[in-house]
């Protein structure tokens, strides 16, 4: 079912202390493995796209997917828009269906990043549309240039109270040590700042905490990708990947932070899966035969990270 009052659901995990996951549409086969896998665990679950998503497969044709296979599930799907930082593509996701959109505004100046995700709570509002906004900036792998740099990015806990009173978003994006992409520590292992996120949570208690560059990047998935790239002369940019361990989202997840994205893991099983069928395969060329055990890689992963996030039963 389509969950059309996504903040009750993660109040919900809020007080209950456990995190929905939130898990990046690109096409058919990601949305088909990460609803399986969420209804298999009983679990809600938010099906995010990004602008980039957007621009490769179109918004239109993506929310009639997600909406079709929502109102098909037998848990709640909340339908997301992740990363909205062009403003035209926040207004046209909420009058095209979306249940809850991410104003992204995290590059901007402070002053700027208000006003504009208080117009969009506006326009959110007025379409009873949830709105997630972003404080202090999550890093990209091209950003962590050091351990300094980044954390002088961090969230702040007192201009997170001062944000989210002045703007009404009803979720928030905190930076606490997390980054997009398979690099999340290019100079160190990764230590999230808990002291951090405790502080902003006693301050903006009621607000979930949305935990973004959440990948755990696991090992045996990345070794599986490379030793297929390698095969196929090209495994560079899998050198050095670190996810954030379990562990670590377990911890954010006891402090307030009661959405938890997902996009790296499914790539990386994504492309381990097809890599494996065309080099294993050599006679396969019927593109459902290369890309239904990705499918059912996306939902080995989902299921492995609604275990972590405790949402299993929960839907
Ligand atoms: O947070 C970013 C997500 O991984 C989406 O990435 O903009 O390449 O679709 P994308
Ligand atoms: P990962 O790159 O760690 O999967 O993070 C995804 C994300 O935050 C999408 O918004
Ligand atoms: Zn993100």
């Amino acid at each position: 079912m389509i969950a059309k009052q996504p903040l009750q659901l993660l109040q919900k995990a809020l007080r209950g202390k456990y995190a929905i996951g939130a898990f990046n549409v690109n096409n058919l086969e990601l949305l088909q493995g990460i609803v399986r896998g969420a209804e298999a665990q009983r679990a809600p679950v938010i099906l995010q796209t990004s602008e980039g998503a957007i621009e490769y497969a179109g918004m239109a044709e993506l929310v009639a997917m997600m909406s079709t296979a929502a109102q098909r599930a037998t848990v709640p799907c909340v339908i997301h828009l992740d990363h909205g930082k062009d403003l035209d593509v926040v207004r046209a996701a909420i009058k095209q269906g979306y249940t809850s959109v991410m104003y992204d505004g995290s590059s901007l100046s402070y002053d700027e990043n208000v006003r504009n995700t208080a117009k969009v709570v506006r326009w959110a509002r007025a379409a009873g549309v949830m709105v997630e906004a972003e404080l202090g900036a999550i890093a990209g792998t091209e950003d962590l240039v050091s351990v300094e740099a980044r954390e002088a990015t961090y969230t702040i806990p007192e201009q997170a109270l001062d944000f989210v009173e002045r703007t009404g978003c009803d979720s928030l994006a905190i930076a606490i040590g997390t980054a997009h992409g398979a690099h999340k520590a290019a100079v160190t292992n990764i230590v999230l700042d808990i002291p951090r996120l405790k502080r902003i949570h006693a301050l903006v208690q009621k607000t979930p905490l949305v935990l973004h560059g959440a990948s755990s990047v696991p090992d045996e998935l990345v070794g599986e990708t490379r030793m297929y790239c390698s095969m196929l002369g090209d495994c560079q940019r899998l050198d050095g990947a670190q996810g954030i361990p379990d562990t670590q989202v377990r911890q954010a997840i006891a402090n307030g932070v009661c959405k938890v994205n997902t996009d790296t893991d499914l790539r990386i099983a994504f492309t381990a899966a097809v890599r494996e069928t065309i080099v294993e395969q050599k006679d396969v060329f019927d593109p459902r035969k290369l890309l239904a055990p990705a499918r059912d890689a996306i939902q080995r992963i989902v299921t492995q990270r609604i275990a972590v996030f405790g949402s299993k039963g929960k839907g």
